[in-house]
């Protein structure tokens, strides 16, 4: 394959956020808005993938390293001459690496560009003999881009930025440049060369190369491109609006993949779903998660970082954070897993749990209304409604185990650190304060009392104290 590099410009701003993060590094269905142009650059097959930073380098510079590592390097554009001062940064990244090489520039701002669209303009550039290739885009409304001009052979004879407009003719055009470029590496670099910063803003212009090339007699041929490339994000009004259309994008990936995903469901580009699961409305899925095959994921359940087995059922409104749940295993409605929960498989945790750094044995079950924290809970174990673990002492965290088979009576309180052995039994509304050996019976709590025909006595008290009340005042 003949060696490819791909500079994006990434060294602006972005004003328009009003934001201390680095525009690049908004976040777009859970990854930097960065991520997807680099992403499609590496594959579109460039073996050499140039980012010109500037401003927030330090942070978009560590992203790179840590998402990409070591695939993307980066040089720094110290100060913000425009779209061409970036790309010459960029090109001197080549050295004298240029013989044979193709480059294409383009703009780090773009969220939903894809390989496939840089492909089509490499691939134009290939097939045609002019030096320089460009991808063009006709739209409805062309404020603010770059507008493509044509001479009455419609040749491209250059690219006029919205602020340098001559007149009405020219801001009718309805073809503009979504900013992908591609030619020679030697080519671009002279080209680049000659810029300078003649124009409204005082800056060098990337675009510029166009009209110097039709100027020289050389050839620059267009390729029309899809609409959503050229969608950039300069405020938070396009980052939700790049945000909204990234998710129908990743949710029919899914859906061709065979995930059913229901209307509102949300879900990170970094999400993998295995096949026949369920997303359903408002479903939230986040981070690192990975959903097994036929796992339904109920309505308004949010996962982040959690790993679920095959065939699970997450029933609305759950909330699940850095945890692991097993094959067929139940949780919810109103289940919250908090981080280094680890529900093996089959198991079952009913509504208003919590748990939080616990692990539960395969058929473990927590049905109603417990707190089970820093646990440790065998096999089939069931825990009864109300079930604490009382793991904090104010000021350490202590760990509860329950063997095997163990069976918690509800409203018990465990006080850790406390072990119950295997099959024992803890009676309902207890207050576990010692070990409880296997198979033993714990029962802490005062014998209960029944006064026969006391009941209506009892009454007749109180109504007599009533009237006498009433009568004194
Ligand atoms: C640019 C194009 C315009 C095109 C539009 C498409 C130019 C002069 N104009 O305009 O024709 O229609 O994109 O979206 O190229 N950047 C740097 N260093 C700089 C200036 C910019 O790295 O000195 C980076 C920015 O971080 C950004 C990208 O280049 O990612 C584009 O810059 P921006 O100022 O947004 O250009 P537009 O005005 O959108
Ligand atoms: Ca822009």
């Amino acid at each position: 394959m003949a060696s490819q590099t791909a500079i994006i410009l990434a060294a602006g701003l972005g004003k328009r956020m009003k934001s201390a993060l680095p525009k690049v590094l908004q976040p777009i269905a859970g990854r930097p808005l960065l991520h997807y142009p680099v992403r499609a650059a590496l594959e579109a097959g460039c073996d050499d993938v140039v980012v010109v930073v500037g401003h927030g380098r330090d942070l978009v510079e560590k992203y790179l390293q840590s998402a990409f590592d070591g695939r993307v390097r980066t040089v720094v554009q110290e100060t913000q001459r425009g779209t061409g001062d970036a790309a010459r940064v960029g090109a001197a990244a080549l050295g004298d690496a240029t013989g044979g090489r193709t480059v294409v520039v383009f703009y780090g701002d773009v969220p939903l560009i894809e390989a496939a669209d840089l492909r089509l303009v490499l691939e134009h550039k290939k097939a045609s003999q002019a030096p320089l290739a460009i991808a063009t885009c006709v739209v409805a409304d062309p404020t603010g881009y770059g507008r493509i001009i044509r001479d009455e052979r419609r040749k491209v004879v250059a690219i006029r930025e919205q602020r340098d407009l001559e007149n009405d003719d020219q801001r009718a055009i309805q073809e503009i440049n979504p900013g992908i470029y591609v030619a020679d590496a030697h080519w671009l670099v002279a080209a680049l060369g000659e810029l300078d910063a003649k124009n409204a803003q005082g800056e060098l212009y990337m675009t510029d190369i166009v009209e110097r090339a039709a100027k020289r007699g050389e050839d620059v041929t267009g390729i029309d491109a899809r609409e959503s490339v050229l969608f950039g994000v300069n405020d938070r009004v396009q980052l939700f609006e790049a945000e909204k259309r990234m998710h129908r994008r990743i949710r029919a990936k899914h859906q061709r993949n065979g995930v059913t995903v229901r209307g509102g469901a949300l879900i990170d580009d970094s999400v993998e779903i295995e096949v026949d699961a369920h997303v359903d409305t408002n479903a939230v899925l986040r981070g690192a998660t990975l959903i097994g095959e036929g796992t339904h994921v109920g309505v308004g359940a949010v996962l982040v970082d959690v790993v679920v087995g095959p065939g699970a059922v997450i029933k609305p409104y759950s909330v699940l954070e850095k945890s692991r749940v097993g094959a067929r295993a139940q949780i919810g409605p109103f289940s919250h897993l908090r981080p280094e929960s680890e529900l093996a498989d089959d198991v079952h945790v009913g509504n208003f749990v919590e748990t939080k750094k616990t692990k539960m044995a395969a058929g473990s079950k927590a049905n109603h209304l417990a707190y089970l924290g820093d646990g440790i809970v065998g096999e089939r174990a069931n825990i009864g409604a109300g079930t604490i673990f009382c793991n904090y002492d104010g000021v350490q965290k202590h760990t509860t185990t329950i063997e095997k088979d163990a069976f918690i009576g509800s409203d018990s309180q465990l006080v850790a650190p406390v072990t119950v052995g295997a099959g024992a039994y803890v009676a309902t509304g207890t207050t576990v304060t010692r070990d409880v050996p296997a198979d033993a019976l714990a029962i802490a709590r005062p014998k209960q009392e029944n006064k026969e025909g006391y009941a209506s006595k009892l009454r007749a008290r109180m109504r007599a104290q009533k009237e006498d009340a009433a009568k004194r005042k």
